[in-house]
């Protein structure tokens, strides 16, 4: 299989780098730079490597550095930012400080010649973030484009085919950024791009099927995209022989638990286990106001329930997960991935007795699974679900939790959800809910005093959810969902949209 190596030097654009290669159907990895050397790439047959962006100096002590010998090794190369800086200083060229005259943002960019930036015009703008600059190229080396403040924004070595840039072509301010991936991969890699999607389905189920033959697999299903898809991903290879132990813990979406059954064991006709644990998780809660102690008591109890159930099955093959790439990179991949996986279902490894584990999404990007979950004819409203907290609605309930404010919240945030599916934007926000507050007011209803709850409306847009903004959500929409919450849902009478951005809120309430 064609793919690239987009080699990690702690650049915040990373992921989107793998993402741009992989729009052009080329697979994309992300390794860190010190976790795979010139040999590795080699025999793992890259098409081409690209350098990202970083935090450092090329100089700095600690600085990121990487065996010289890839640039002889006859693998095209492209520098990004850091990645740039460091091929001119590998090379033997010279890095300075710009100082007061760093670059960040949009800058004019004027090329002056070359084989990568042969199709861009001689003026476009890039995206630029830097405080260092190339003050001497190395031999072999001639610059392909400049800007008024850096004398080399770009150079190549074309013999060697060897490419650098100082901007940063992944961003979409960089208006010709495409074109110049495109260059690099089609032209300088001799990349065909043919990787697709339902290859990747169909393969998948391919090697599940030969691998998993015969063998016992136990998948942890959430409901939410990630486990859903890979437990259909699995029971496509290896059908009855795959058991999934859904837990709802009563803190689900309205109607969700139903919806998740339903979906799993007529849909798709495969082994559910639902365990109904509402009535545990709550008398285990009740009293409990403080976030973490709410989250901790869930966790503790999830793991409890699962073993109970894990204890019923016996000895199984395989646990299966819903592992993601962005879960595998954020965890530094290599050794430390496994543990963060055991995160991610709640130290269940440990609960159930099983030789290995298996995770068919671990190479994705979330968008990618949800197009193999499309793929698979898994329904919409699942496949497009919003991320939401293990903890579930527990921490979107302030203070203590009860039935009757379970209800209350289920339904605000039904209504919520449907409005924003109405006016077009339930798959445009990041993430959007309800939270019941633990605050009550007076209102009026016809001639009589009220004294309900009040419910906040959290919408916000985001990347990565490290940081967020809050929705500029129409007025008219607001306005729809308070008058329908207020005359449809007993027991609140206000109704307020929460207007703060990560950082300094955070997204969940608690
Ligand atoms: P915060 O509130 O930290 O949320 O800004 C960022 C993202 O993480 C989700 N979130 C959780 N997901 N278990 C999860 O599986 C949790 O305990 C948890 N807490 C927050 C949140 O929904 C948002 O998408």
């Amino acid at each position: 299989m064609e793919k690239i190596l987009v080699l990690d030097f702690g650049g915040q654009y990373n992921q989107l780098i793998a993402r741009r290669v992989r729009e052009q159907h080329i697979y994309a990895e992300i390794r860190p730079y010190d976790k795979i050397t010139v040999d590795d790439i080699l025999a793992e047959g890259y098409a081409g490597v690209i350098f990202t962006g970083g935090p450092n100096s090329v100089y700095d002590e600690s600085a990121p550095h990487f065996d010289p010998a890839i640039l002889d090794a006859g693998v095209p190369v492209l520098g990004i930012c850091y990645g740039c800086q460091l091929i001119a200083h590998m090379a033997g060229g010279e890095i300075k400080s710009a100082g007061s005259v760093s670059e960040y943002g949009k800058v004019e960019l004027t090329v002056t010649g070359g084989r990568l930036l042969k199709t861009l015009p001689e003026k476009s703008v890039c995206w630029m973030s830097h405080t260092d600059f190339i003050s001497r190229i190395p031999a072999g080396f001639r610059v392909t484009a400049v800007t008024a403040n850096c004398p080399c924004a770009a150079m190549e070595n074309e013999e060697k085919n060897i490419y650098a840039v100082q901007f940063h072509p992944e961003v979409t301010h960089t208006v010709y950024g495409k074109e110049i991936l495109r260059r690099f991969l089609f032209d300088a890699c001799g990349c065909k791009g043919d990787w697709r999607m339902e290859s990747f389905t169909s393969d998948t189920i391919a090697y599940y099927k030969d691998k998993l033959k015969d063998k016992k697999v136990v998948c942890a299903l959430s409901g939410g995209v990630d486990s859903s898809v890979a437990a259909v991903l699995l029971h496509r290879a290896i059908g009855k022989n795959l058991t999934c132990i859904f837990v709802d813990h009563g803190l689900l979406r309205k109607d969700e638990g139903d919806f998740v059954e339903t979906t799993f064991t007529k849909t798709f006709d495969m082994n559910l286990i639902r365990v109904n644990a509402r009535q545990r998780f709550l008398s285990r809660l009740a009293g409990v106001t403080e976030p973490e102690q709410k989250r901790k008591i869930i966790g503790e109890e999830f793991i409890r329930v699962f073993e109970e159930e894990g204890k019923k099955i016996g000895k199984v093959y395989a646990l299966a997960q819903g592992t993601i790439y962005p879960d595998v990179i954020e965890s530094g991949a290599g050794a430390s991935a496994t543990i963060k996986s055991h995160h991610n279902v709640g130290g269940l490894p440990d609960v159930i007795d099983f030789e290995e584990i298996v995770e068919p999404l671990r190479s994705l990007f979330k968008d990618e699974v949800r197009a193999v979950g499309e793929q698979l004819g898994i329904p919409q409203a699942l496949v497009w679900r919003q991320p939401f907290p293990g903890p579930g609605l527990a921490v979107r309930l302030i203070g203590e939790i009860t039935e009757e404010k379970i209800k209350i919240l289920q339904d605000a945030d039904a209504v919520f959800r449907e409005e924003m599916d109405f006016f077009g934007l339930a798959q445009k926000a990041g993430q959007y809910f309800a939270v019941l507050t633990d605050t009550r007011s007076v209102g009026v209803v016809g001639d009589a005093r009220t004294y309900g709850y009040t419910v906040a409306l959290r919408s916000v847009d985001t990347d990565d959810f490290m940081t967020a903004d809050w929705s500029r959500l129409p007025y008219a929409l607001l306005e729809k969902v308070s008058s329908r919450i207020t005359s449809e849902v007993s027991g609140v009478n206000r109704v307020v949209y929460d207007i703060t951005s990560k950082p300094p809120a955070t997204v969940e309430w608690e």
